[in-house]
């Protein structure tokens, strides 16, 4: 079943391409530059009836909840965020008629956020699932969803799915902009976007043995920063979730900008920062904060586009093909997944099952 590879968390990664292709087929809509998800349930009337978007999910899954929301402020100029599933229901959520909310979960049965479901039904509020286990119980207990079709996961650390994740988000986004005031021209870029995904994230794999360099280096640092800002900041969580839940070495994620606030006291030659920098509107910004690691001496990986110049101020690049904004950080993603893989390699770990984790988390 391994076909070649030497763990299932590989064999994921590498199917990424043609699971996305499965993924997005019969879902764009060239003609009215939009998204097609009728599993939603919910008409184009009730969709503009919805005034703010509210993700919830555990682990990873929250935080592309969180890159969702971005997508969803970008394109549908509408009002989203997300909150990890396992908060949530604890605080006595107030739950309101004109949120959509989405329940977004590999499994299916994890149960923080299939108690979080139940939570906002019973205060008659709508939720739909972006679920890749087809009929599992968030699957069934939602009012509608989006299936992931990512094929099954098998390494206990997630890694495709996630990147199935983000592409239904943006098909949610898309959609939720063109009922509201995304016009037909950003539509089909949007559209055209999606479409070039597969083949950006393919040639991501292609610059595999250079990002496996890279990762051996970061294999001998105990602890390392992930850093971004708004998109860039949930790529970052992302990053460093996914190195320390196989690598077992220590990284946090900061927004870039909250470095200054206290974390930067920890800057130091010891300690790498792997810095995602798109070529956004917030670029300079970001390389600000890297002059600010420089001047520490902090060594720097840098995730980002073509044309981004960083002078010395970081010693590894890693190039991410440069598509539309809003989606580039779904294909930023897929180099942190990389890293992750060798640098947990490089240590010897037992890759698809890291220690004190399990696959799907049914208790409390
Ligand atoms: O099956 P779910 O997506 O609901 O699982 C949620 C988390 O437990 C899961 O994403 C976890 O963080 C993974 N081990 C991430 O790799």
């Amino acid at each position: 079943q391994l076909e070649g590879h030497d763990t299932f968390l590989h064999k994921e990664i590498h199917e990424q391409p043609t699971s996305l292709e499965r993924m997005l087929s019969g879902r764009l809509d060239d003609r009215f530059a939009t998204a097609r998800l009728d599993g939603l349930g919910i008409d184009a009337r009730e969709l503009r009836g919805f005034r703010r978007v509210k993700a919830i999910g555990c682990g990873s899954s929250f935080y592309i909840g969180q890159l969702g929301a971005s997508m969803i402020e970008d394109l549908a100029r509408i009002p989203a965020d997300a909150e990890a599933a396992s908060e949530f229901r604890y605080r006595n959520p107030i739950v309101e008629p004109d949120t959509l909310y989405v329940a977004v979960s590999q499994s299916g049965e994890t149960a923080d956020t299939l108690f979080a479901v139940r939570e906002i039904q019973r205060k008659g509020g709508c939720v739909v699932g972006l679920v890749n286990v087809v009929g599992s119980s968030i699957a069934r207990e939602c009012d509608g969803g989006i299936y992931l079709h990512a094929g099954p996961e098998v390494s206990v650390a997630s890694t495709k799915v996630l990147t199935h994740m983000g592409v239904g988000f943006a098909l949610l986004a898309l959609l939720l902009g063109r009922v509201h005031d995304l016009s037909y021209a950003d539509g089909a870029r949007i559209v055209a976007g999606l479409r070039a995904l597969p083949g950006q994230v393919q040639q991501m794999l292609d610059s595999e043995d250079e990002i496996a360099v890279v990762a051996k280096g970061l294999a001998q640092s105990p602890s390392s920063f992930f850093i971004g800002r708004v998109r860039g900041y949930a790529v970052a969580r992302e990053g460093a979730q996914k190195l320390k839940e196989i690598s077992y070495q220590h990284a946090e994620a900061y927004q870039a900008s909250e470095l200054k606030h206290g974390p930067l006291a920890l800057i130091s030659p010891q300690m790498p920062t792997v810095a995602i920098v798109p070529d956004d509107e917030l670029v300079e910004r970001n390389l600000g904060a890297l002059h600010e690691i420089a001047a520490r001496s902090g060594p720097v990986i840098a995730v980002t586009h073509p044309g981004v110049e960083f002078g010395d101020l970081a010693a590894e690049r890693i190039v991410v093909p440069h598509g539309e904004v809003e989606l580039d950080p779904i294909v930023l993603t897929i180099p942190l997944q990389l890293l992750a893989y060798h640098a947990a390699a490089a240590l010897g770990r037992d890759i698809d099952r890291p220690r004190n984790l399990a696959k799907s988390v049914t208790v409390e």
